[in-house]
């Protein structure tokens, strides 16, 4: 513990809330914005899986990424020394953390590599009429090239990662977040002005409450969590990172805002284009992949759209994996006091080994399965998005709305007179640890401050528990 703590003032910070806002940016948007969003927005009847969404996300989403940061910056630690700084008999919940991030990195650089695939074969062209349909399934079920492309992008991880926080992931993120957003726009012009995009606006904003089903609900739940970065401490050790003068409150909220505004503009920049050349919205996962590729070779400009685009979903994978990695080097750093290039250097190889089995799991692995019916990918998904990082949310909520420095709670306090009759009768919040650590030792306003916390206490862990065991079954 002590090491812990001298380990804590020697710590590297952001240059400024602008790069934390970046980074922590980059890490919520990422292939849940870009891949997954659009198709659920396509398969859950349009704006009606949107509206779901944003309730769960600013009712559940928002309070929870406050208090996943909140945890961080009071630890200045990794997931597993913050959680043991609230009492030493949580450290679990921290090192649970640690293996989701372990899961999480075994898939999501497969799809990383595929998009390295994809954007090469933007510059040179797939061919005269090429089938995407084919060209994805013979490329994800090669046994080796799918290993080269995971190969390729855990190095780019690596070497950012290993640069270290403000050098490296804080430097990188200022600068692809921002070519995200202009690219996002760039690509949403091209769309919108394609004839015949209209009808995919009219179905993006045209809710069809037909097609929500209790599935729809945990799909919208399992998206905010993941697409928020949600659950697994990627957050809680970008909060440690954040300097006790900022201002926690104002940039954890701009991160939902960031990552929302750019799932809804994804869906804006594919919708119209499905609709405009007349393909099936409801495509799921393959809309990234076949059908966006076969509209980008139909539409004029469409090479050029293509390697934008392409190197888009590159950043945005990017700025998402390496928050996975950083906590766990964090951890070995902090814990263990390895260098960041050793941590970073061990962490980096064993996940690229992790990650083999996953991107094979198209082609020589496919009959291998981990859950029932499920594919070791798809099950290192589910296991992940489903289970562990909705359990992380409650745990995360039981821990600061009754545990730390004795949970957020209300108190009367009655000071008597020398009569012993009651003098001072005031009622309120115990300005306890958690805060304390929100408010920068009180001296900065919390807005909503009751809504928060009766969301923390009660809300968050009930809804997410009810559909968490929904989920289940
Ligand atoms: N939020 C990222 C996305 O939408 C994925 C991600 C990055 C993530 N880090 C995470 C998900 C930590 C859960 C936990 O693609």
């Amino acid at each position: 513990m002590e090491s812990d703590l001298s380990q804590a003032k020697s710590r590297s910070h952001w240059s400024s809330t602008f790069g934390f806002v970046m980074a922590a940016a980059g890490s919520a948007v990422g292939l849940g914005n870009l891949w997954k969003f659009p198709y659920l927005v396509g398969a859950n009847g349009g704006s009606a899986f949107i509206v779901i969404y944003i309730i769960l996300l600013f009712f559940i989403g928002v309070p929870l990424v406050i208090a996943e940061i909140t945890i961080g910056r009071f630890g200045q630690l990794n997931p597993v020394g913050s959680f043991g700084l609230i009492s030493p008999r949580l450290k679990w919940v921290g090192g649970m953390g640690l293996v989701t991030g372990f899961i999480l990195i075994s898939f999501y650089p497969v799809v990383g590599g595929w998009i390295l695939y994809y954007l090469y074969h933007s510059f040179v062209s797939f061919g005269e009429n090429p089938d995407y349909a084919q060209i994805f399934t013979s490329y994800t079920s090669n046994p080796t090239y799918p290993i080269i492309t995971l190969f390729i992008f855990s190095v780019l991880n690596y070497l950012i990662v290993a640069l270290g926080v403000e050098k490296g992931i804080e430097k990188y993120s200022k600068i692809m977040m921002p070519a995200l957003l202009v690219i996002l726009l760039v690509v949403t012009i091209r769309t919108l002005t394609l004839n015949g995009s209209w009808e995919g606006v009219k179905f993006i904003f045209h809710p069809d409450f037909s097609k929500v089903t209790g599935k729809t609900i945990l799909a919208a739940v399992g998206q905010v969590f993941f697409s928020l970065s949600l659950g697994m401490g990627a957050l809680l050790t970008y909060g440690s990172y954040l300097s006790k003068k900022d201002n926690l409150f104002k940039s954890s909220i701009s991160i939902p805002i960031i990552d929302t505004l750019v799932a809804l503009l994804a869906t804006i920049a594919i919708m119209p284009a499905v609709f405009a050349f007349k393909f099936e919205p409801a495509a799921g996962p393959s809309l990234i992949f076949v059908t966006l590729p076969a509209i980008f070779a139909q539409m004029p400009m469409g090479t050029f759209i293509s390697v934008i685009f392409f190197t888009l979903m590159l950043f945005a994978a990017l700025t998402s994996s390496i928050s996975m990695l950083e906590g766990l080097v964090s951890y070995l750093i902090d814990r263990w006091h390895w260098k960041r290039f050793t941590a970073t250097t061990a962490v980096a190889i064993v996940i690229f080994f992790l990650g083999i089995p996953c991107a094979l799991s198209f082609g020589l692995l496919k009959d291998v399965s981990v859950l029932p019916g499920k594919t070791i990918f798809d099950s290192m998904d589910f296991i992940a998005s489903n289970i562990l990082l909705p359990f992380g949310g409650i745990m995360l909520s039981i821990c600061v709305g009754w545990i730390w420095d004795g949970g957020l709670r209300y108190e009367t306090i009655i000071v008597k007179n020398q009569k012993g009759n009651p003098d001072v009768v005031t009622n309120g919040y115990v300005f306890n640890s958690c805060l304390r650590e929100i408010t920068n030792q009180g001296t900065l306003n919390f807005p909503f401050m009751s809504a928060w916390i009766f969301i923390i206490k009660w809300v968050a862990p009930i809804v997410v528990l009810a559909i968490f065991i929904d989920n289940l079954y």
